[in-house]
């Protein structure tokens, strides 16, 4: 089985996320957003992907230009990870994860690795569905000091699916 971590990333956050998780799963496909396509997508069994949030809740600007519409993920394993800034944006903390995880649910995907929100402070997120975000909220602005112990206890959960 083919997998693939993919990441939209404006200042390396989100970059910087995507290669600790490569590392830790030991995958070696890390496709920043920006230099691929559809087709390219579509060619792994299973993918990981990450975007951090702008604007007010919007997707990270590579993922913003990506044209979802050739996408086909019929069946396939698809875990998501957001990064954002939960005091700053705290209204829209990691908006841009649900963004995501409904336009790969649209393509067919079969999302896995939602996590709890207790332990998390903000107000409000698109990416929250059913009191659970829909994958792994990162926030490397305030709690930097998290993300790799936030890594290893979602990887634990997702492993099943990616081994
Ligand atoms: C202008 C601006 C707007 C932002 N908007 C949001 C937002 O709506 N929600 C959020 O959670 N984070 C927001 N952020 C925080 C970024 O997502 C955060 O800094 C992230 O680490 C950037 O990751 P990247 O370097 O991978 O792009 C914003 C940051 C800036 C500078």
């Amino acid at each position: 089985m083919t997998t693939a971590i993919i990441f939209g990333s404006s200042m390396g956050n989100t970059e910087s996320a995507a290669n600790m998780i490569a590392q830790k799963l030991g995958i070696s496909d890390v496709l920043n957003i920006a230099d691929i396509d559809a087709e390219k997508i579509n060619s792994y069994d299973r993918l990981i992907c990450g975007t951090s949030t702008w604007g007010s809740g919007d997707f990270q600007d590579d993922w913003d230009g990506f044209d979802f519409s050739s996408l086909n993920l019929n069946g396939k394993t698809v875990a998501v990870f957001g990064m954002g800034d939960s005091e700053s944006y705290s209204d829209t903390y990691c908006s841009a994860m649900g963004k995501l995880a409904q336009a790969l649910k649209s393509a067919g995907a079969n999302l896995v690795g939602a996590v709890s929100t207790g332990g998390y402070t903000f107000e409000a997120s698109d990416a929250v569905e059913d009191d659970k975000f829909v994958g792994l909220a990162l926030d490397n602005d305030n709690y930097e000091n998290l993300t790799e112990s936030r890594i290893d206890a979602w990887l634990e959960q997702i492993k099943p699916y990616f081994s």
